[in-house]
């Protein structure tokens, strides 16, 4: 036989391998069982690592002491993140040893790539290490790995977005979704890990996400929620960095499309499709958007608005780009123009510098604005952020954990004056689920992202219900059907 035949006889064989795998892999039925941390983009990221592997004839369980395959979906913005996956990967090893040898370990996300190699080398607790860009990769590592080798990629792109992956909606209530738009952050807040863990900011196809959008209205969901570390900061002109879009044709950039448009366009989709979205970065957030929302009764009346601080100073430091009164300016923006808006922030306490004055600035803040909900941590210094190498992490934790619960405070404050605002009124919900307190129960949402809880008469989990409140905790709303809509 000559070369050329050899060859050929190989691509041939390779070819028939290919044709046959996908029923002899149907046929394995391997079991994969991915857990997620962190923010909803890492939960959604897993969705599109199932689908990648459902193709691979992995069908995912609940039960881990039956998965050939474990993946860990991780989170590096905090430290306190990352000893919780270690915590986690301890005990998958234990179950590993006990139960079933064969089982590949794997990290996924924002860990694998911080710590790329580390993870294989120094913990020995993992057999895959993939990062966030690299998950088309992964039917070739899960290969490795069950060939006995250590396998990683922590590649990151300027251009991918799975645009064209279907996700595989994991534990879902088959109502509401994420739906990811960018991937990555230009920002460089110089107390965040994400630009060096998620890469350069990329924006995904218009005419894709749209497209994913109205299959999930087909298969009966009501509400999606547009995924990215800045939506705002949205912008297609054929693919790739938004840095680059200098670098574009004419024709490229007067056909762009921003975040304003997009929502726009889903929007249109179908009056009934709920549309939400997160994260907004205060630096990036347009008029254009307000009115937006503003015209379009769908689009959810909630904007959540990471503040970070109240103090100029601070926020210098941090690098966000704005300053406290452009942050209320916003704030009065949104409020001038849907007065009812409910809008929620982020804030950090003990960040580098950070005195009572400018944690007093934060509480001033919070009280001009009066946040419905809020998410509230410790500053917890990351390595090679721009503040780990030009600022001092020189606030006690003490002092960090004092601020940190009379911020807390407030805010729970602030969060029960807006819920009992709403007693008396009715509000469209729409059904989410079963109560996890009661049976008798179903849980669903207002517009302004409250949650509701009401019995359950005979209304269906996926329809909207005007619902009367009668009552309210700081976090929940209590209500019941109203009769007259
Ligand atoms: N893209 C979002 C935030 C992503 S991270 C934005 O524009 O704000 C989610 C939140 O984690 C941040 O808003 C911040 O409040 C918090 N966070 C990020 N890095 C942190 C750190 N090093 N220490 C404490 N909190 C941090
Ligand atoms: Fe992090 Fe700031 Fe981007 S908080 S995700 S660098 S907007």
């Amino acid at each position: 036989m000559s070369i050329q035949q050899t060859l050929k006889k190989k691509i041939d064989e390779k070819r028939q391998g290919e044709i046959l795998s996908p029923a002899k892999k149907k046929h394995l039925s391997k079991k994969m069982y991915i857990e997620s941390y962190g923010c909803q983009m890492n939960f959604s990221d897993s969705e599109i690592v199932a689908s990648i592997l459902e193709k691979e004839g992995f069908s995912p369980t609940s039960d881990i002491t039956k998965a050939d395959l474990v993946f860990v979906n991780t989170c590096s913005i905090r430290e306190k993140a990352e000893n919780t996956v270690r915590k986690r990967l301890e005990f998958y090893n234990s179950i590993k040893k006990k139960k079933n040898q064969k089982m590949i370990v794997g990290v996924l996300g924002c860990m694998a790539e911080r710590l790329k190699n580390k993870l294989l080398e120094q913990e020995k607790l993992v057999d895959i290490v993939i990062g966030p860009d690299a998950y088309r990769d992964l039917p070739k590592l899960v290969k490795e790995a069950e060939d006995g080798k250590k396998a990683v990629n922590v590649f990151l792109s300027l251009e991918e977005t799975y645009a064209d992956i279907n996700p595989v909606r994991l534990n879902g209530n088959g109502v509401t979704a994420f739906v990811s738009i960018t991937r990555g952050c230009d920002n460089m807040c110089t107390f965040c890990v994400v630009p060096y863990t998620r890469g350069r900011e990329r924006s995904r196809d218009p005419k894709s996400i749209i497209q994913e959008c109205q299959q999930l209205l087909k298969q009966g969901y009501k509400e999606v929620t547009l995924l990215g570390q800045n939506v705002d900061s949205y912008l297609w002109y054929g693919g790739g960095a938004k840095k680059d879009f200098i670098k574009a044709s004419i024709t490229a950039k007067e056909s762009s499309v921003n975040f304003a448009q997009l929502l726009e366009k889903i929007a249109e989709i179908n009056p009934e499709l709920r549309v939400r979205f997160s994260t907004s970065n205060p630096q990036d957030m347009s008029l254009e958007v307000i009115q937006a929302i503003k015209k379009h009764p769908n689009i959810c009346k909630y904007i959540h608005l990471p503040v970070q601080s109240g103090s100029s100073k601070i926020l210098k430091l941090m690098n966000r780009g704005y300053n406290r009164e452009q942050y209320l300016k916003l704030i009065d923006n949104i409020k001038k123009e849907i007065p009812e808006c409910a809008i929620s922030m982020d804030i950090i306490t003990g960040f580098c510098n950070e005195t009572q004055e400018d944690h007093k600035a934060t509480l001033s803040l919070m009280d001009y604005v009066q946040y419905d909900y809020g998410y509230m941590f410790k500053y917890s210094e990351r390595p090679n952020t721009i503040a780990q190498k030009k600022l001092t992490d020189n606030i006690s934790e003490e002092t960090k954990q004092k601020r940190l619960e009379e911020i807390i405070k407030k805010q729970s404050q602030h969060s029960l004056i807006n819920m009992k605002k709403k007693i008396g009124k009715k509000y469209e919900v729409l059904v989410e689920g079963v109560s996890k307190r009661s049976s008798t129960h179903f849980y669903g949402r207002t517009t302004h992202n409250a949650t509701v809880i009401f019995e359950k008469e005979n209304v269906k989990i996926g329809e909207y219900v005007m619902v009367e409140i009668l009552d309210c905790t700081s976090a929940t709303l209590i209500g019941k059907i109203a009769n007259n809509g």
